[in-house]
């Protein structure tokens, strides 16, 4: 072995052993990837080069082209998830990835090599900000054909979401009204789509900045929320999908129709509060689902539902990224590029 191949080999032994990747993945191929090592503000986040990960029997290792970024990712860069027991720094992030399968464990059947796919990482698992991650085959689908890889890489924790809140939950319905705070940001512009998509009527709040966005995605009453309370213009919905802050549940318990529903991402909403008028609300923890991701397969590629990206960062530029994402004012979807798009 030559002395550059042994130094090599050291040099991914310590690492593996600093970091806590097993030793005995230091004779496994290398990836670039962005490490999270210690809690802390975005200048913790650094690209380096870590084991690839190999698949077990019943995982997919999927070569990452693009991959998005979630407030989440910033909640377990600061390690606010450690606190619910999620602790195992170090870690690679990002539970957003699309990209084209690499290699399948023995007992996968839905998947083979080659396979353009999108996926919801397990928030247990993460791994999104690197050149390969693992993937379960109840966590991904087939890539929408009519879209690229970093659009489709902005779809599967948003858009699940929404569709959890929206459609699992709330079981909206044609020709009903939601009411959507937050519609211009990443689960608000899916939520928006699916609800027009099933046929409601769509009222949501944004931005003076965001009307636009708003009209575009097919709202039917945009609000701007920084000149108009919500509460003075609206009357009688049967949903309200909450995707801001909590402080926006007290004043909307009072606009939902006896029989209708508050759903919340961001905060439970108060039974007490609900029970008083007679409407049901829950909060929603979103959760990955193969079956959601293909129901949104089929609505993208009917154009029914077309997702925002609105800003792209390269891999090595994640803690950028996430400085945006903690704005709490982002439109549409930040993307990481992590490789070019494969030529079809
Ligand atoms: N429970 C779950 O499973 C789950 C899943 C995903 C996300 N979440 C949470 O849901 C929230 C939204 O996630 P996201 O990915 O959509 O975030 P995001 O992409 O950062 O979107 C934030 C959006 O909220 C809008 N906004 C901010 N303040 C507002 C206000 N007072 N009224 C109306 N709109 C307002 C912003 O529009 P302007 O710039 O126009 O203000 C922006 O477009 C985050 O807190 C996230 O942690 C929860």
């Amino acid at each position: 072995m030559s002395n550059m191949r042994i130094l090599r080999a050291l040099t991914v032994i310590v690492f593996a052993a600093r970091a806590g990747f097993s030793a005995h993945a230091a004779t496994e191929p290398l990836m670039k990837a962005v490490v999270l090592r210690e809690y802390g503000g975005p200048e913790v986040l650094k690209l380096e080069e870590v084991p690839r990960p190999e698949p077990k029997d019943d995982e997919v290792l999927v070569r990452v082209i693009a991959a998005s970024v979630n407030p989440v990712d910033a909640y377990a860069r600061q390690g606010m998830l450690s606190k619910r027991g999620l602790d195992k720094r170090p870690e690679i992030i990002g539970y957003d990835i699309a990209g084209v399968v690499e290699k399948t464990g023995a007992r996968v059947t839905k998947f083979k090599a080659g396979d353009a796919v999108y996926a919801y990482l397990s928030i247990m698992r993460g791994g999104g900000y690197a050149q390969f991650a693992i993937a379960k085959e109840g966590e991904m689908s087939l890539k929408p054909k009519n879209i690229d890889f970093e659009k489709a890489a902005a779809v599967p924790l948003a858009a699940t979401t929404a569709w959890q809140a929206l459609i699992d939950t709330a079981k909206i319905d044609k020709g009903q009204t939601v009411l959507i705070h937050g519609g211009s940001g990443g689960v608000g512009s899916f939520a928006v789509q699916i609800a027009k998509a099933q046929g409601a009527k769509v009222i949501a709040t944004a931005s003076s900045a965001n009307q636009d966005l708003l009209k575009q995605l097919g709202v039917d009453q945009p609000i701007d929320y920084t000149t108009t309370k919500f509460q003075d213009v609206v009357k009688y919905v049967d949903v309200v999908l909450n995707c801001v802050r909590a402080d926006t549940l007290p004043a909307s318990y009072g606009i939902v129709k006896k029989g209708g529903m508050i759903v919340s991402i961001t905060g439970d909403p108060e039974p007490a509060e609900c029970d008083k008028r007679g409407i049901r609300c829950s909060g929603v923890m979103a959760h990955p689902d193969a079956n959601v991701l293909e129901e949104l397969t089929r609505l993208i590629e009917a154009n029914k539902v077309t997702p925002i990206v609105s800003q792209t960062f390269p891999l090595a530029e994640a803690a950028r990224a996430q400085q945006q994402i903690e704005t709490r004012h982002t439109r549409g979807k930040i993307v990481l590029r992590v490789a070019p798009e494969p030529k079809s």
